[in-house]
């Protein structure tokens, strides 16, 4: 018998990882410069650690209320109003197993077999993922004819062309791949669109923290009734491992909205909460060193490839950059990128493995030190000119 045959039919139409077979690649080609994921090298700060000892030894060791601790609810919504204005009570908000659990249950809660959802790309690849097991259906725009962002021009014909099916639309910003990111005017203008209709916006700001040229800009403002904020500790405060996140709504939902979460995590660990209710309570700058770390990083890495003649737009926020491969050099990314791994021992993830939009293109992650990125340049810098050289030969 071939049991798998038995098993959710759409479990079938979801791709394994492509970025992470990559990641494991390139992770055993020694002396190798990586760039490929997006985990911070910074340590969580101090004081939070020693929050967690505090609860260990405090015997926090029981069942958490299901939506997250008091405490670190309430941190969690002052945090938000005083650093965003952005406006959730407690009650408004899930303590989740990480941003990633947020998005699960918002879209196993919102979906219907069939619904669609509208997904920028290049994008994060989990969303299509959830939304397949969800029944649903990803619709990919490409967003690489405008700057990487979602117009209200495409989302308003996207919405005309799929139809009374579209439930939901996904916004990541500052966004993973790209580091591109909205303005508010251009989120409220998206937000024009969607008023009144019967769509959801997800909105992934894991990255909030992370802005480089200008405040964080939110679709919460201006449609707080029909968003559903992702958002967490693990990219602000160097915390992936500690696996807490956020989902923010108004009440009407969160209150239906918790049954997914109650019913696949129970509660996230309490002596996490208690840590992530420290870092929210006591280090709301805790990741402003990271930042200013993170833009050098980025200036480093962009000077390179401008001289390299790779075409960049400037990415402000989060940990990442996309950039074009010079004209003059291999096309298709994925081969590209695994040779520079394999003969110039520089890993960068094939563009195209983030959707369409992302062909010719190679992401960089710079969560990694000066030290290791200096180092990748002047690799970078090696391979091309070799690469140049030979087909000069040819
Ligand atoms: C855009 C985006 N959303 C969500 C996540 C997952 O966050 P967490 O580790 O809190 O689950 C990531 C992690 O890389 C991400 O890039």
């Amino acid at each position: 018998m071939e049991i798998t045959k038995y098993l959710n039919k759409q479990l079938v139409n979801v791709q394994p990882s492509n970025i992470l077979a990559f990641a494991n690649f390139a992770a055993d080609i020694p002396n190798i410069v990586n760039f490929t994921l997006g985990e911070p090298d910074f340590d969580t700060p101090k004081h939070v650690q020693q929050a967690a000892i505090r609860s260990i030894q405090a015997n926090h060791s029981h069942y958490a209320p299901s939506n997250g601790t008091q405490e670190l609810r309430q941190n969690a919504s002052d945090f938000l109003a005083a650093k965003y204005g952005q406006h959730y009570a407690p009650e408004e908000i899930i303590v989740t197993e990480g941003a990633t659990e947020a998005i699960y249950t918002a879209i196993v809660s919102v979906l219907n077999p069939g619904d669609k959802v509208i997904i920028p790309t290049p994008t994060f690849p989990l969303y299509i993922a959830d939304v397949t097991v969800a029944g649903g259906q990803p619709i990919l725009v490409d967003t690489s004819a405008t700057d990487f962002k979602l117009t209200p021009e495409l989302l308003a014909d996207t919405i005309a062309h799929e139809g009374p099916a579209v439930k939901m639309v996904v916004l990541n910003y500052p966004s993973n791949p790209t580091g591109i990111t909205y303005s508010q005017a251009e989120l409220d203008a998206l937000a024009d669109i969607l008023r009144d209709k019967p769509i959801f916006a997800l909105c992934d700001e894991i990255y909030s923290e992370l802005n480089y040229d200008q405040p964080h800009a939110s679709l919460t403002k201006t449609l707080r009734e029909q968003t559903i904020l992702i958002t967490g500790v693990s990219k602000s405060h160097a915390m992936t491992g500690w696996r807490i996140g956020l989902l923010c709504a108004p009440k009407v939902l969160t209150d239906e909205l918790s049954k997914i979460h109650q019913f696949t995590i129970t509660s996230t660990a309490t002596v996490m909460q208690d840590a992530a209710a420290e870092a929210l309570g006591n280090g709301q700058d805790d990741a402003l060193p990271m930042k200013t770390e993170y833009q050098k990083r980025r200036d480093v890495i962009l000077e390179t490839l401008n001289e390299l003649g790779f075409q960049t737009a400037k990415p402000s926020g989060a940990f990442y950059i996309y950039t074009k491969i010079a004209p003059d050099l291999e096309q298709d990314d994925e081969k590209f990128a695994y040779d520079l791994a394999k003969t110039g021992l520089v890993a960068a993830v094939p563009g195209s493995y983030f959707g369409p939009g992302g062909a010719h293109y190679l992401r960089l992650s710079y969560a990694t030190s000066m030290a290791e990125i200096t180092r990748g340049m002047t690799q970078l810098r090696q391979y091309v000119v070799d690469q140049r050289n030979e087909s000069e030969r040819i």
